[in-house]
């Protein structure tokens, strides 16, 4: 099976992005250990990244054609895309799982809202780079 993890705007600068937050590993490193912990379950990862609102909803689109699954970041525009909230309902009952590095909830109050978790499956946040395997895992077990 396939999993699509996709990834929304700044999250391109990991490892040089506010550090305090986020912590010092790259996309690069935290795709490297989603590919790692897929081989382990046994699902075949695609990791994408893009700041482009539209191109998310593309993908989200595409992966309700070819996905079991989506593992989703969509950074800042968690708290302000409708498009990305319809998306994901255009595609249910594909599961799609909402992940956070941080504890958005222990932030600035605008973090506090998300237009993604409605429409997701669940939210995993504030647990590292660790929550997209924690992510993985949880989708491993809702699509067997
Ligand atoms: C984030 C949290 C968002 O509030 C923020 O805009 C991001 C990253 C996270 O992974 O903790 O870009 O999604």
């Amino acid at each position: 099976k396939t999993i699509f993890v996709l990834n929304g705007p700044n999250l391109n600068m990991l490892g040089k992005r506010e550090p305090g937050i986020y912590g010092g590993k790259t996309l690069a490193d935290i795709e490297a250990d989603c590919q790692k912990a897929g081989a382990d379950l046994g699902l075949t990862v695609d990791f994408r990244q893009s700041n482009h609102e539209g191109m998310l909803v593309d993908w989200l689109h595409e992966a309700g054609e070819k996905a079991a699954g989506v593992a989703f970041n969509a950074g800042a525009y968690t708290h302000t895309s409708v498009a990305l909230h319809d998306a994901i309902r255009a595609i249910s009952p594909l599961p799609v799982i909402e992940v956070h590095i941080s504890n958005v909830h222990a932030r600035e109050e605008f973090r506090h809202k998300s237009m993604i978790a409605p429409a997701a499956k669940g939210v995993i946040c504030g647990f590292g780079p660790h929550s997209y395997i924690l992510a993985l895992q949880a989708l491993k077990t809702l699509t067997q």
